[in-house]
């Protein structure tokens, strides 16, 4: 195993060409460069990691601490012992940044907190985001940043009309998110404006990647908040859900999005990474259809309003870049799979091995139709 702290680590920016093979073949994508994922660790940077990794990158990835138990998971992927280097760094250590940094053709900056604790929020979201730019301004070698910002930068604006179709265009009302506390979505939008103004002054190319509520399959032994989501309407602490729309999409096309923006030269602006937006009553039945067997809520916390409507929104821009989503009953099964799997969650009821195969034929089919029923197409 050569997963080894930057400090120690020499040799790891010293990329080469990409060259032909013996067959006179064009290298497989990313042979020979080296790029940066800060906050390795986490949920989205496991699995554009493991990505990198099986596209023949070398891949230096930022965490707090390379002897935490909880980095593992990194250490046993595919192309790990070669190729992955872990280099110490917090956000608002611009030194460590820059150590890491150093020699990577690539930059994808993944890390920030995921809270709505202000003080814990925004300075690392937006200084530890300029850091970032100026270090890989300064390493003189790197050819692109891709910064994971969120729709948290893009929806929040009370006054966009229900007909509005949400694209790259739509940006979060700052006065909005402080008014109503939402100090993640602040966050996320002011660190995402500082990340473009940085770009600008010193020369940066930069691309942005704004996934909604990621869903899927863990990699990392911890639950992160947006499986956490799911995770109450499974494990019985959520007794209703909320009357309220939220747009979804699966963890591996997120990676595959970041890859994807990286390496298309043409790539520019932000992407907006979604596959669909669902009302809560449609997440709990395709929850309740697929695992029947956990006290999957029934009754939404609000029987007084309208339902919410599911907002428009536009995903061509990945698309066009060649991103097939997956459809997101897909991603809700691999989620609790995941979730049993990594011991979260009991499994229950002991499943005959060929019915488990029929649900998983299934899971991709499990849609909701006008009305908010679910219908599992076999
Ligand atoms: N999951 C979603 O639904 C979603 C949707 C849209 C956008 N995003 C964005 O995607 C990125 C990754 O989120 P995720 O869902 O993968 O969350 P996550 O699993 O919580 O990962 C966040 C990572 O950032 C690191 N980090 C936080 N504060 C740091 C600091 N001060 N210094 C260094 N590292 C720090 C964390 O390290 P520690 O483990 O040491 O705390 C962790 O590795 C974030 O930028 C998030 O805003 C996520």
């Amino acid at each position: 195993m050569t997963v080894v702290d930057a400090v120690s680590s020499a040799g790891a920016g010293d990329a080469v060409a990409p060259a032909a093979d013996a067959a006179g073949q064009p290298p497989a994508a990313g042979n020979g460069q080296t790029v940066c994922v800060t906050g390795a660790a986490g949920y989205i940077a496991s699995w554009l990691v493991k990505l990198l990794l099986e596209k023949g990158y070398t891949v230096k990835g930022t965490v707090r601490n390379p002897d935490d138990p909880k980095n593992a998971h990194l250490k046993a992927l595919d192309g790990a012992a070669e190729r992955l280097f872990l280099c110490k760094a917090d956000l608002l250590d611009f030194d460590a940044i820059c150590r890491a940094v150093e020699g990577c053709q690539g930059v994808f900056h993944t890390a920030s907190p995921v809270t709505d604790d202000p003080e814990q929020m925004v300075e690392p979201a937006v200084r530890g985001t300029e850091y970032v730019i100026r270090a890989a301004a300064e390493a003189g070698t790197v050819r692109r940043v891709v910064f994971t910002s969120s729709i948290g930068a893009v929806t929040m604006d009370p006054n966009r009309g229900p007909d509005v179709v949400v694209d790259e265009s739509c940006w979060s009302d700052l006065d909005f998110c402080k008014k109503t506390r939402n100090w993640y979505c602040y966050g996320k939008a002011v660190a995402e404006q500082a990340a473009w103004d940085a770009a600008r002054q010193r020369g940066v190319d930069l691309v942005v990647v704004n996934p909604v509520l990621v869903v899927g399959p863990l990699l990392q032994p911890t639950v992160n908040a947006s499986i956490a989501h799911i995770l109450k309407y499974l494990d019985g602490s959520a007794r209703t859900f909320a009357n309220a729309v939220q747009a979804y999409v699966d963890v591996r096309d997120v990676a595959a999005a970041h890859l994807l923006v990286f390496e298309a030269p043409a790539a520019s602006g932000r992407h907006l990474c979604a596959d669909r937006v669902l009302h809560r009553e449609d997440v709990v039945r395709i929850l309740a259809k697929l695992f029947p067997e956990y006290p999957v809520p029934t009754r939404c916390s609000d029987e007084v309003n309208p339902r919410k409507q599911a907002y428009k929104f536009s995903n061509q821009k990945l698309r066009d870049l060649g991103l097939e989503f997956r459809p997101v009953s897909q991603s809700l099964y691999d989620t609790v799979k995941s979730l049993q799997e990594k011991g979260h969650l009991p499994v229950l009821a002991e499943q005959a091995p060929e019915l488990e195969a029929e649900k998983e034929a299934a899971a991709p089919a499990a849609e909701v139709q006008q009305g908010g029923t679910i219908a599992i197409r076999a």
